[in-house]
């Protein structure tokens, strides 16, 4: 990486050209101060229009190839989920600085190996939770932070769809390559956007059910032009985890890319909290959903319906990691440790499914600074 001054743009590179990585380039094209001039991937149709619509000749179909190109600041890595640990370190290793999609890696374990190059390479290590970018869930974190609900201590939250297995037999419902199902990949979100509206607080134990009922039978497929290869259907169709929080808090989280339910895509969250509640709900991916608060007590019961914009999402994350890149003397606070968190908290969730247990963590340090060293313990349920 060469030096940046005020007045050189951040040189950008995108890998994966699908709905995601569409997403980091209109943010890479629309912010100031920074220059989209590399993108990979491998359907030479997509490539070429998106080079062609961002004015982008550095085009490749391998991640390697744009990291070897000797002098981006930054990449996003907007690719299947087996591949984010090996461009990640690698680009890290280059000195590049790294948006990383969600989930961070199919496993804490494979998470580790990049918060550690993070770390080796003192560079900045991010991971894209756009959900909490939303403005309906801003809303609510500001009326959670202005006192309106109390303390939150418990939390229902979904991610729910009656036909939305991304594709398959596509690289989504294989293990190998992504890791897990709907848990993995949307239930990840829901878990971020839950600890984030409770303050983050350590994830005590988890026990976790899973299922595969429909997928595995050729149902619930959404509509997608995605790439098949052709894998039996490997993964959860239906995920339903109780959390236990530090201080006692409670977090139940259901997610599923199929099941028999009302059609359509819905996610939300209802927390209870000492002096109000407070209700969630996005249908159909409406851009603000219906945020409702509810406080009071007796004859002075009052719910309140919030009106909430729509926020900015990608761009709002992609935006951040960029202002993180320009705070030099604080990179080593963006090491991807939270992301990894995150990881931990689902790896026990399988585990827990697999074992019929509950499964601890147990923070060797408490928060989730760069130290913690999180590990899990079985525990009979
Ligand atoms: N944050 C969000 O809201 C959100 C939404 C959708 C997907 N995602 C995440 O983004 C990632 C990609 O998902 P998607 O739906 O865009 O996937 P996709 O299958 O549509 O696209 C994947 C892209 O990766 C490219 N790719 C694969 N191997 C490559 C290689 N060796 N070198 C270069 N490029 C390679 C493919 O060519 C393709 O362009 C996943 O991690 C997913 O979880 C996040």
């Amino acid at each position: 990486m060469t030096a940046t001054t005020p007045t050189t743009p951040l040189r950008a590179g995108v890998v994966g050209l699908g709905w995601a990585g569409q997403q980091h380039m209109d943010a890479y094209a629309s912010l100031p101060g920074v220059e989209l001039v590399a993108i990979a991937g491998m359907e030479d149709g997509p490539r070429a229009e998106l080079g062609e619509k961002y004015g982008v000749t550095r085009r490749y179909s391998d991640w390697r190839d744009l990291v070897a190109d000797g002098d981006l600041d930054v990449v996003s890595v907007a690719v299947p989920t087996f591949l984010h640990a090996p461009i990640t370190v690698g680009a890290l290793e280059a000195g590049i600085h790294v948006l990383s999609e969600k989930p961070i890696a199919r496993t804490a374990a494979e998470a580790q190996t990049m918060v550690d190059a993070a770390h080796r390479s003192g560079r900045v290590l991010e991971v894209a939770f756009n959900h909490r970018r939303r403005g309906d869930i801003e809303a609510l974190k500001a009326a959670i932070d202005a006192g309106q609900i109390g303390r939150p201590y418990h939390a229902r939250a979904i991610w729910l769809r009656r036909a939305g297995i991304p594709a398959l037999g596509s690289w989504f419902t294989n293990r190998e390559m992504a890791g897990g199902g709907p848990l993995i990949d949307i239930g990840v979100h829901v878990l971020d956007y839950a600890l984030h509206l409770f303050g983050e607080p350590q994830v005590t134990a988890v026990s976790a059910v899973t299922h595969s009922e429909l997928g595995a039978r050729g149902r619930g497929g959404a509509k997608s032009d995605k790439q098949h290869v052709g894998s039996a259907y490997e993964v959860e169709d239906l995920a339903s985890l109780l959390l236990r929080l530090e201080g006692g808090g409670s977090i139940v989280l259901e997610t599923s890319w199929a099941a028999y339910r009302p059609a359509g895509d819905e996610f939300g969250i209802t927390l209870y909290g000492t002096e109000g509640g407070a209700d969630l709900r996005v249908v159909d991916y409406a851009p603000a959903g219906e945020l409702t608060i509810f406080t009071g007590e007796g004859e002075e019961v009052e719910d309140i319906a919030v009106t909430a914009d729509a926020g900015r999402g990608h761009l709002a994350v992609v935006e951040t990691f960029l202002e993180h890149v320009a705070d030099e003397p604080n990179w080593s606070h963006w090491d991807g440790s939270l992301a990894l968190d995150r990881a931990r908290v689902i790896d026990a969730a399988y585990e827990s499914a697999r074992l019929g247990a509950e499964v601890r963590l147990t923070p060797a340090t408490a928060g989730l600074d760069a130290d913690s060293t999180t590990t899990t313990e079985t525990q009979e349920a």
